[in-house]
């Protein structure tokens, strides 16, 4: 095989790895960390079977192993025995669809120590690249301790690694997460932020504005579910009015014409909640624009640690850290980076054009419940005409008067969340796609 970098010798370390290096000659127990700075970064790449083709010094330093051990040996080399299986198995599982994957992962350096990462894992044309930071937020808690606890159940329910993953996405929903992509998003922009905070480093504008979305969007997913949970309860009434007016014969004539006509305008209404809906009504919109935004963040934290890593790249070839052959991965990296901030951008204009058509059909739908409540004032009305006959009918008026509310103040918070999910889309655009945005304004 080909070696792409500077021929490194195992005790060839630069700098402050030097102290590391020195204290790592015996075995360790294994219960030793093998630390490493935080504003390091690691990156290897791979072959199609994971096989390993190239990696930056920092890889190769904490791994403890030489390139020559390292090239061309399974990535699994570094596999730590407190890995549950089923981490690897939805890796490799959405590795293989083609999907960039992150993962907390526990790694074993050839003296024994483990070290933790985050692993940024990107399909490329001939296999993969992983990036990886130091974790170091409270999500990294919350997944050692789910990790602890699938080895454990590994061993005694004898599971698969098909089965762990499945017992794995469970926990992870359980923990609010839905999908494994929801989790990995979550995990990498709380890491990114933790570790800008722990370098002092400012916080990341856009990213924030991203994360900031999701409970927006979240909050805005309720409110559509409240006004469908509303329309469903109000289809009713129409019947309940019609019953009580024919008890009115011959009075309640026109309340049952009213009621009919609250039957028609409100089957309107319905029809246009369609509107707020995607795939044939199963799902809500904002559900389909949250994964998409889930998939934004991932793709603007993965590149922004691509950059940090190639601009790592390019100041070590000046101090002869990294040697020439590395070049080849830092367009490797350039490239990862490039589609990764496109596809963020991307997603972003294609929720803004989403909300903007949310807030339209909200406009809309605002409208036609103007028309079924000036319906429900003409039925008020023909109520007080009716006088003391009219008892039986309050009831239902009443009810209507409440959904009316109902749906006012539910459809004016849903215009108000588009609004910020708008402002929000607008604060997290990468530069290059300044602009894109005023096309789908109009
Ligand atoms: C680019 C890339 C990077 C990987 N990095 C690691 C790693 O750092 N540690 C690890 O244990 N496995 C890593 N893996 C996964 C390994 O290929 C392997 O699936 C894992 O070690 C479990 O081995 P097993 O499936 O044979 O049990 C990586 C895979 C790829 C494609």
């Amino acid at each position: 095989m080909k070696v792409t970098f500077a021929q490194l010798g195992p005790n060839q370390t630069i700098g402050r790895s030097m102290s590391f290096q020195n204290s790592a000659t015996a075995f360790s127990s294994g219960r030793d960390e093998a630390p490493f700075a935080i504003e390091e970064l690691f990156f290897s790449r791979t072959d199609k079977r994971g096989v390993i083709a190239s990696g930056n010094e920092v890889f190769r330093r904490i791994s403890e192993y030489s390139w020559q051990e390292l090239v061309g040996a399974p990535h699994k080399i570094i596999r730590h025995p407190d890995m549950p299986k089923g981490v690897f198995y939805i890796l490799w599982e959405r590795l293989k669809k083609g999907l960039a994957t992150g993962a907390y992962v526990k790694n074993r350096a050839k003296d024994g120590r483990y070290y933790w990462v985050y692993a940024v894992i990107s399909p490329i044309e001939g296999g993969y690249v992983s990036v990886r930071m130091k974790p170091s937020s409270k999500v990294f808690a919350q997944a050692q301790s789910v990790y602890a606890d699938m080895l454990k159940r590994e061993a005694s329910e004898g599971l698969t690694p098909e089965q762990s993953a499945e017992k794995i996405r469970e926990t992870l929903s359980g923990l609010g997460f839905p999908t494994y992509s929801a989790f990995s998003s979550y995990a990498i922009a709380q890491e990114m932020a933790a570790r800008d905070a722990a370098l002092d480093r400012a916080d990341d504008g856009r990213l924030n504005s991203m994360k900031d979305l999701l409970p927006t969007l979240q909050n805005l997913e309720t409110e559509q579910q409240k006004l469908f949970m509303t329309f469903a309860k109000i289809r009713g009434i129409p019947s309940n009015m019609r019953i009580v007016a024919s008890r009115l014969e011959p009075a309640g004539g026109p309340i049952s014409a009213i009621s009919q006509n609250y039957r028609l305008m409100s089957d309107e209404v319905t029809n246009h909640l369609g509107g707020f809906r995607v795939e044939n009504g199963t799902r809500s919109m904002t559900e389909s624009v949250l994964s998409r935004v889930h998939h934004g963040i991932f793709m603007m934290a993965a590149a922004r640690l691509q950059r940090e890593v190639k601009m790592v790249a390019s100041e070590a070839f000046v101090t002869g850290i990294e040697g020439d052959d590395f070049k080849n991965e830092v367009e490797v990296l350039t490239t990862l980076l490039d589609t990764y901030s496109i596809d963020s951008g991307s997603v972003l204009v294609s929720v803004f054009s989403d909300v903007t058509a949310l807030t339209r059909s909200a406009k809309d739908l605002r409208q036609l419940v103007t028309g079924l409540d000036s319906i429900r004032v003409l039925c008020r009305v023909e109520a007080g005409r009716l006088g003391a006959n009219s008892v039986s009918l309050m009831p239902v008026i009443d009810q209507l008067d409440k959904f009316h509310i109902e749906i006012d103040a539910t459809l004016e918070r849903i215009m108000h969340l588009s609004e910020r999910v708008k402002t929000l889309v607008e604060a997290s655009m990468p530069r290059v796609f300044n602009g894109s945005l005023r096309y789908h304004h109009s």
